[in-house]
C-alpha cells in the first residue's frame, strides 16, 4: 500500500526530480505525445534543429543525467519519425503524389522531408550521446548519425524562409 501510494506520487511527480540509487538525480524531461505534437516539418525551412532541441528538451551538457525513460522516448519517436518518410503515407508518397520535388507542393514537401530528417536524426544523436555517456560503445554510429545530420541541418538552412510542408502520420513515442 505504501509502496503504491509512492509509485502513485512518483508518476504525478515525475517531471521533478526523482532521486534514485547512489546520488544521481535523476530527471524526466519528455512526454509522450503524438506525432502530429513532435513533427517539426510544418512552417518554414532554416531553423530544423533548434525546432527538434525544443519539442526534445533533454540535457546534452549533461547526458549521465538522462533518464531510461527519456531515452526510451527519444527511441520511440525516432522511430514514428523514420516512419513517417518511408512507410506508406509518408513524405515518400506524399511527394509522389504531388508530381515530384519539382511542383510547388512537392518542393514544400520536400523542405518538410528534410526537417523531418533533421528530427530524426537529431533524435538518434541525442539518444546515443546519452547510451555513449552512460557507458555503451556507441561513437562510431554516432559519428556516422552526426555527419548525416549535419547534412540535413545545412539543406534546412539553405531552403531557410520557404514553406515547408508537414504531413498527417499517425503514430506516438509511447516506447
Ligand atoms: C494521440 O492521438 C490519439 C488518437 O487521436 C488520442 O486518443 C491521444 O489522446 C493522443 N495522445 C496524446 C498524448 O495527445
Ligand atoms: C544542463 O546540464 C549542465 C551540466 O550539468 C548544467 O550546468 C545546466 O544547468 C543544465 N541545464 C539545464 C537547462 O538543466
Amino acid at each position: 500500500m505504501l509502496f503504491k501510494a509512492t509509485f502513485l506520487l512518483s508518476l504525478l511527480t515525475s517531471s521533478l526530480a526523482l532521486p534514485i540509487s547512489g546520488n544521481a538525480v535523476e530527471k524526466r524531461a519528455l512526454s509522450v505525445q503524438n506525432y502530429s505534437q513532435f513533427t517539426v516539418s510544418g512552417g518554414v525551412a532554416g531553423n530544423a534543429l533548434a525546432e527538434v532541441n525544443a519539442k526534445f528538451p533533454i540535457n546534452l551538457s549533461d547526458p549521465k543525467s538522462v533518464s531510461a525513460e527519456d531515452v526510451a522516448i527519444l527511441k520511440a519517436a525516432r522511430v514514428v519519425a523514420e516512419s513517417a518518410e518511408v512507410d506508406a503515407g509518408g513524405f515518400n508518397d506524399a511527394i509522389k503524389a504531388a508530381g515530384g520535388q519539382k511542383t510547388t507542393a512537392g518542393a514544400a514537401l520536400q523542405r518538410g522531408k528534410i526537417k523531418n530528417k533533421v528530427l530524426k536524426l537529431q533524435l538518434q544523436v541525442m539518444f546515443l550521446t546519452v547510451e555513449g555517456a552512460q557507458g555503451k560503445d556507441t561513437a562510431k554510429q554516432l559519428a556516422a548519425e552526426q555527419k548525416k545530420l549535419a547534412n540535413n541541418v545545412k539543406l534546412d538552412k539553405e531552403a531557410a524562409g520557404k514553406p515547408s510542408t508537414a504531413i498527417n502520420f499517425q503514430g506516438s513515442s509511447q516506447p
